[in-house]
C-alpha cells in the first residue's frame, strides 16, 4: 500500500497559504486515494521550536492543529487515515540522529530556508534550525512515504530526503527506504502544473508567510472573516488595468485568481477565462473576499465544534498505529547500521 504523508507545524497560526499549499492538496488526495493508500497527516510538533516560541502555548496549538485537520475535511473514520504527533512517536527522533550521520554538513548548509530563517533570527541560530530538514527526512522515510503534498518552498527539503534515502540504500545495498517521488511526479500527483506558492497580499512577489509581522500581508485561519475580507480588498495589485494571469507582471492579480480557483475547487484556467478582459480589480477582490469570508466562517464553526477530548482520542489511535509502523522501520535501519542483529 502506498503512503501519502504530510505535516503542518503548529507553532504559529497557519495561513491561507498553508491551507491551499498543504491542507487542501492533502485532503483532496486523501479523498481520492484513501481507499487503497495510507494517508498520514501528522503534527510536526518537534519542528515547532527551531526558532523561539512561547512554550506555554504549544500544547494547545498542537491540539488546535489536529482540529484543523479534521475541520479541513480529513475523514477520521477511515481506517487508512492517521493523525499523530511527531513527539509521541520516538522513532522520529531516533531515526533523525542516524540520518544526521549520513547527511553532509555542506548539503544541509545549502538549504534556503535555513539561510533565510537564520537571517531572521540572527541572535538565535540553533542547531535544531540547521537539523530541521533531517528530522523532516526521518518523518517521511520512516513510513516509506512516496507522495508528500507540500508547497513549493518545501521541495528543496524533499530533495534532501530523496538524496539521503538513495545514499543509504546504496551504502547498505538494499531498499532500506522508499525513495519519495521527484518534484515533477509530486506536482503531477497533486494535479497541478507547478508547486503552489500563495503570495503575500501586500508584497505579492514574496510568499504569504505565517511568521510575517505584517498582519495585512497574510490571512490566518483564525482571522475574523470580515477582517480577512478587508485584507483581500486592500491587497496590492498593479496599474495594468486589466485582469490577466501573469505572475511576473501582475503577481497580485494572479495571486487572487489562484486563491479563488483553489478555494472554490475550480480549474485555474476556467477562473482565468471567467475574468479575461475584465478591468475592475474591485470586482475581482469582492469575489475573492466573499469566497474567503465564507470559507473562514464555515471552517471556524467546524473547528469550534470539535472538543479537545475528541482531538486527543484521534491522536491516541493515530499514535498507536504510528508507533507500530515506525518501530519496524527503525529496527530495519538499526540492523543495517549494525546496532542490533
Ligand atoms: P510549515 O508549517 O512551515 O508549512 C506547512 C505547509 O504549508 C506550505 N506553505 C505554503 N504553500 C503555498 N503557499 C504558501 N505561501 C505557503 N507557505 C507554506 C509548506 O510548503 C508546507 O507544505 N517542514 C514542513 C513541516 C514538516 C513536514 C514533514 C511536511 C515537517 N516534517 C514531513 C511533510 C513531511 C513545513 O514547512 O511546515
Amino acid at each position: 500500500m502506498q503512503t501519502i504523508l504530510t505535516g503542518i507545524r503548529a507553532n504559529e497560526e497557519p495561513t491561507l497559504g498553508n491551507f491551499i499549499g498543504a491542507y487542501k492538496t492533502m485532503i483532496n488526495l486523501a479523498n481520492e486515494h484513501a481507499a487503497d493508500s495510507r494517508v498520514n497527516m501528522f503534527v510536526p510538533d518537534l519542528h515547532s521550536f527551531t526558532t523561539p516560541i512561547d512554550h506555554s502555548k504549544l500544547y494547545a496549538q498542537v491540539i488546535k492543529g489536529v482540529k484543523y485537520y479534521i475541520a479541513a475535511g480529513l475523514d477520521i473514520n477511515n481506517p487508512n487515515i492517521h493523525i499523530y504527533r511527531q513527539s509521541h512517536v520516538p522513532a522520529h527522533s531516533e531515526l533523525a540522529w542516524i540520518l544526521d550521520c549520513f547527511t553532509y554538513f555542506g548539503e544541509a548548509s545549502r538549504m534556503t530556508q535555513f539561510k533565510e530563517k537564520s537571517e531572521e533570527h540572527a541572535d538565535a541560530i540553533t542547531v535544531g534550525l540547521f537539523n530541521y530538514p533531517i528530522l523532516m527526512a526521518a518523518d517521511i522515510l520512516l513510513y516509506d512515504a512516496k507522495y508528500i503534498p507540500l508547497g513549493e518552498d518545501q521541495f528543496q527539503h524533499l530533495e534532501l530526503a530523496r538524496d539521503i534515502a538513495t545514499r543509504m540504500n546504496n551504502k547498505f545495498d538494499r531498499e532500506l527506504f522508499t525513495v519519495p517521488a521527484s518534484e515533477a511526479e509530486q506536482v503531477k500527483f497533486m494535479h497541478l502544473e507547478k508547486g503552489l506558492r500563495i503570495r503575500s497580499l501586500t508584497e505579492p512577489t514574496k510568499k504569504m508567510s505565517k511568521s510575517s509581522t505584517n498582519e495585512k500581508s497574510k490571512i490566518s485561519l483564525s482571522d475574523d472573516p470580515e477582517v480577512a475580507a478587508k485584507k483581500i480588498m486592500s491587497a496590492t495589485t498593479d496599474n495594468e488595468g486589466v485582469i490577466r494571469f501573469d505572475m511576473v507582471n501582475q503577481p497580485g492579480v494572479s495571486n487572487l485568481l489562484t486563491i479563488e480557483a483553489m478555494m472554490t475547487d475550480r480549474d485555474i484556467q476556467d477562473v482565468i477565462a471567467d475574468w479575461a478582459g475584465q478591468t475592475s480589480y474591485g470586482d475581482l477582490k469582492r469575489k475573492v473576499a466573499e469566497t474567503v469570508k465564507n470559507f473562514l466562517s464555515d471552517f471556524q464553526a467546524k473547528v469550534a465544534a470539535i472538543s479537545d477530548e475528541e482531538a486527543e482520542a484521534v491522536l491516541a489511535k493515530g499514535e498507536t498505529y504510528a508507533n507500530e509502523v515506525s518501530k519496524q522501520k527503525l529496527a530495519e535501519v538499526q540492523r543495517a547500521v549494525g546496532l542490533i542483529r
